[in-house]
């Protein structure tokens, strides 16, 4: 009897394989998902996020805030207050159009879905945001990356003739970019700009520790869009990221997003959160404070190569074949970081951790110490 179940449930499962083989697209099939490492009971400095709580004076407000919301109905599709503060506060500019994604990695998909054909081009930086290549791939376009220079700048010469080639319908380019945590050269983003014959995506995740922003170039050109996101200012569960641009191109585009794609929460906590932009501001400082701290520290206790940074993490490498050993050592000691080494190329035996609190960051610190180098 116990056989015979078990032969029925190994038809059944070759039965569901095959049907999942021949129905699934290739492209997908051939992906692996984006992988979010465990992290229940670590120092969690992996993912970018702010590591400061609402403050306690807060937090009694923002719940009689949230009990007002009407989660019996819908949620606005257009909040048209929370946009009104977002272009107040992030100097969007009076014309520009906004839209809000389910976080920027919606806003990437909205994107390349409008414009998906099987023989057009993402392009972007490599190493770059996953999700670009990730969601190019995903909507049937072919991916193309341009290899930054050994000091993480754009190798223009090289994008330009990319761009010639490849006539890319979309180029996303992160600003400061992500895992390197520079900030291309002004400059050149203006080259590519203007040498694009699609759009070009500046994508300001990390626009609350950056000396610099693209704002201002919005609507200055036919083809650029400028992207962010709340995650990193210190909203990444509530999901929020917002993009901006062109009236033609934004209407477009709104016609793919789901229509109740910011759920009430998330509008209310939003608005909550844009009202006290000073509080985020003070944070946002204190991030780069540490930063400021932690390069100082890595630099003068490790040899470890360590790279300026614009953004709220900080990359550095290691000696040949030690990024894994002191992932793991770390991982041992219950502090989370971020291997990037397996990506290769400039990544190689490379990690990247995130500003914590100046406690964390000494935990890391004093985690790191314990584990040197063994060369
Ligand atoms: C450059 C860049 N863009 C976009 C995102 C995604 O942000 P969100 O949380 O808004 O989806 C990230 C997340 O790490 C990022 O590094």
């Amino acid at each position: 009897m116990r056989m015979l179940v078990q032969l029925l449930t190994g038809s059944r499962v070759k039965r569901v394989s095959e049907l999942v083989k021949q129905l699934i697209l290739d492209q997908i099939q051939s992906l692996s998902a984006y992988h979010v490492q465990p992290a229940e009971n670590m120092v969690k400095l992996d993912a970018m996020e702010n590591p400061y709580e609402l403050p306690k004076h807060l937090k009694q407000p923002w719940l009689d805030l949230l009990s007002t919301a009407a989660i019996n109905r819908y949620p606005s599709p257009q909040p048209k207050d929370l946009i009104a503060q977002l272009r107040t506060t992030q100097a969007i500019p009076a014309d520009a159009q906004i839209m809000l994604g389910n976080g920027s990695d919606e806003l990437i998909q909205i994107i390349c879905m409008a414009v998906a054909k099987p023989d057009r081009t993402v392009m972007s930086v490599i190493p770059s945001f996953v999700m670009y290549e990730q969601t190019a791939v995903i909507t049937g376009m072919k991916f193309h990356g341009v290899s930054l220079q050994e000091d993480f700048s754009i190798d223009l010469e090289q994008m330009l003739s990319a761009i010639e080639e490849h006539q890319p319908a979309v180029i996303f380019l992160a600003y400061p970019n992500n895992p390197t945590a520079n900030s291309f050269a002004r400059e050149q983003l203006l080259q590519i700009i203007k040498a694009a014959p699609g759009l070009v995506v500046m994508d300001e995740a990390y626009a609350p520790f950056a000396a610099d922003t693209m704002m201002g170039e919005v609507l200055q050109h036919d083809n650029l869009l400028l992207m962010r996101t709340l995650s990193k200012f210190g909203l990444a569960g509530c999901r929020l990221g917002y993009m901006c641009g062109p009236e033609q191109w934004m209407s477009e585009l709104d016609k793919i997003r789901m229509p109740y794609n910011i759920n009430i929460l998330t509008q209310l906590t939003a608005e909550f959160a844009l009202q006290h932009t000073d509080v985020f501001s003070a944070q946002a400082e204190e991030i780069k404070q540490q930063r400021h701290v932690l390069i100082e520290q890595l630099r003068s206790q490790t040899n470890y190569k360590v790279h300026d940074s614009q953004a709220n993490f900080v990359l550095f490498k290691t000696a040949a074949g030690q990024a894994d050993r002191i992932f793991s050592a770390l991982k041992l000691r219950k502090i989370l970081i971020k291997n990037l080494s397996a990506q290769g190329g400039l990544l190689d035996q490379t990690l990247r951790v995130t500003i914590g609190t100046p406690e964390e960051n000494q935990l890391f610190m004093q985690a790191l110490s314990d584990n040197p180098e063994t060369v």
